[in-house]
């Protein structure tokens, strides 16, 4: 059985300092991709290496791993990825410029499985009216979770908020996706939800 400690993200207040990213980010052209949770970061060395041409974001609130993937991005000189360390809610508010937002990635956000916890959930309404300005037009958003609950109280909340409709995008499921907890999943067994979800268009103009 593996052990795991958790950080608790809203025991986590520490404000952000804002950052211009076309300093950190050499094709950074005001809009990026922004990947919440990475934990180890497979995802984000896997997709910054298959888009050169993309820059890429990632917030994580355990600091092992950002500074472990901090090492990893040097030494195999990846240069459009960028971590941070936090919460992401607290980055959306300090540090993400409005309407720069290409793509958002959640995956198997939550290690939060008992129903006492789900106040701490990622997504939920608060955090998707905070997100929402942060979009650029036609935002996609990719989730996925092997929590069955998980997966019906993900899709329920950002189908309920209104901003976004339902596509596919299985080239996206097929050949980027990659994750350390996806791999935990597959040995395991069990089964992952996928949902890809793309701004509407009345919201672009917002
Ligand atoms: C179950 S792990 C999944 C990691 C990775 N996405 C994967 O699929 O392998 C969830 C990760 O999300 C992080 N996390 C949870 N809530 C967060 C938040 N509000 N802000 C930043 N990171 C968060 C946790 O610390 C943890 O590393």
């Amino acid at each position: 059985m593996r052990i795991r400690t958790h950080t608790n993200p809203f025991n986590y207040f520490t404000r952000m300092e804002s950052l211009d990213f076309s300093t950190v980010l050499p094709h950074f052209s005001g809009t990026f991709d922004f990947e919440v949770g990475f934990g180890r970061g497979l995802f984000i060395r896997h997709y910054a290496t298959m888009f050169p041409e993309r820059s890429i974001v990632g917030i994580e609130v355990r600091k092992n791993p950002v500074e472990l993937l901090k090492i990893k991005l040097k030494k195999e000189a990846i240069k459009n990825a960028y971590v941070i360390h936090g919460t992401a809610e607290i980055c959306l508010a300090d540090m993400i410029p409005d309407g720069s937002l290409n793509r958002v990635f959640i995956f198997h956000p939550d290690p939060w499985f008992k129903k006492r916890h789900h106040k701490r959930r990622v997504i939920n309404p608060k955090f998707l009216v905070q997100l929402r300005p942060k979009l650029a037009p036609n935002a996609t958003l990719y989730v996925s979770t092997d929590v069955a609950p998980l997966w019906d109280s993900m899709e329920e909340t950002i189908l309920d908020s209104g901003y976004f409709n339902t596509i596919e995008d299985p080239v996206f499921w097929e050949t980027c996706y990659l994750t350390n907890w996806q791999a935990f999943s597959k040995r395991d067994q069990r089964t992952t939800y996928f949902g890809t979800y793309q701004l509407r268009h009345e919201e672009n103009s917002h």
